[in-house]
């Protein structure tokens, strides 16, 4: 594992841009790709000057997918070291993104292949490029959506298009990638950026400790029963309260009744670091 640099990380005007940085190879994910991006989303978790996170490749791909060749050839005959590539692999794109306390959002500028679909169904929001070119190769290469990304496609997926993507291994555009719901909208490619960049200043305004518990209230009721799902919100509310000094409250609520703004039309501004 030689490479380095990987990944990248850029923070401007609260918004971290943390980019797959393997042009070369389509931005596939090699080992060190892993490491690093596990690295990088935890040392954003706790920089305070990052509020949203936006995923994205170097050049013209998003991401081809695992490294083929270092992970699937290189690997096959190191077991242990497999196991830990594939558990890093699977913790950043699944378990980190999916409960991440920031707002998390794949901008998917070109070609999304496989393993991918893992890094765009664990981010909260999702958008593309109207030329990528997205497909589950997988079984291409005679193997089947593997690691993380079954689930992935059950999360986001009707049953129809899941299975029909995964057993073809067509190649669907941005637009499709929308209608089918598997990114929230498409932009032309030369306006992707501008687009994505002004939701995630919109969503940097709004207060990150609601936007913590937002996420937290939706990702974790869909693992319990509606019963615990409740009790849990009860929870998350008093949390809430104790991480923001009761400003939903004060703040919130107290300046919309003194007449200072519509919550129902606008947002009350985030609290300065
Ligand atoms: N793994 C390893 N290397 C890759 C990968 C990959 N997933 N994707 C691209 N590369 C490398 C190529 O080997 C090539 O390397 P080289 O220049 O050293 O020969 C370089 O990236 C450029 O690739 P090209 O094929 O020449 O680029 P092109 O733009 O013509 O095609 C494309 C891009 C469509 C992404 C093609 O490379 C491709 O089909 N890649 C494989 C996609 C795939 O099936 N990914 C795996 C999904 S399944 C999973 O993630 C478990």
């Amino acid at each position: 594992m030689s490479e380095s640099n990987t990944v990248t990380v850029s923070i401007e005007n609260a918004i971290a841009t943390v980019t797959l940085n393997r042009p070369a190879k389509r931005n596939a994910m090699s080992p060190t790709l892993h490491i690093e991006m596990a690295d990088a989303l935890e040392k954003l978790r706790y920089e305070k000057s990052a509020r949203v996170v936006v995923i994205t490749g170097a050049g013209e791909s998003f991401c081809a997918g695992m490294d083929l060749k270092q992970f699937f050839v290189e690997l096959k005959d190191n077991p242990p070291e497999f196991d830990r590539i594939f558990r890093v692999a699977t913790e950043w794109r699944s378990r980190t993104l999916r409960y991440y306390p920031k707002p998390t959002i794949a901008m998917v500028n070109g070609y999304c292949f496989g393993g991918a679909f893992a890094i765009v169904e664990g981010c909260d929001l999702a958008f593309a490029a109207k030329e990528a070119t997205l497909g589950l190769s997988e079984i291409n290469f005679k193997h089947y959506p593997g690691g993380s990304v079954s689930k992935a496609l059950a999360n986001l997926l009707r049953p129809r298009d899941a299975l029909f993507y995964a057993m073809t291994g067509r190649t669907f555009n941005g637009d499709r990638a929308a209608e089918i719901g598997f990114v929230n909208a498409a932009y032309p490619l030369a306006d992707l950026k501008k687009e994505v960049m002004a939701l995630a200043q919109e969503i940097a305004s709004k207060d990150p400790d609601a936007l913590a518990a937002t996420k937290d209230g939706y990702r974790f009721s869909l693992e319990m029963s509606a019963e615990a799902a409740l009790n849990f919100a009860a929870a998350k509310s008093d949390q809430l309260s104790m991480r923001q000094k009761d400003s939903w409250r004060s703040e919130g609520i107290g300046d919309f009744l003194e007449g200072k703004y519509r919550p129902g039309l606008g947002g009350h501004k985030a609290p300065a670091e």
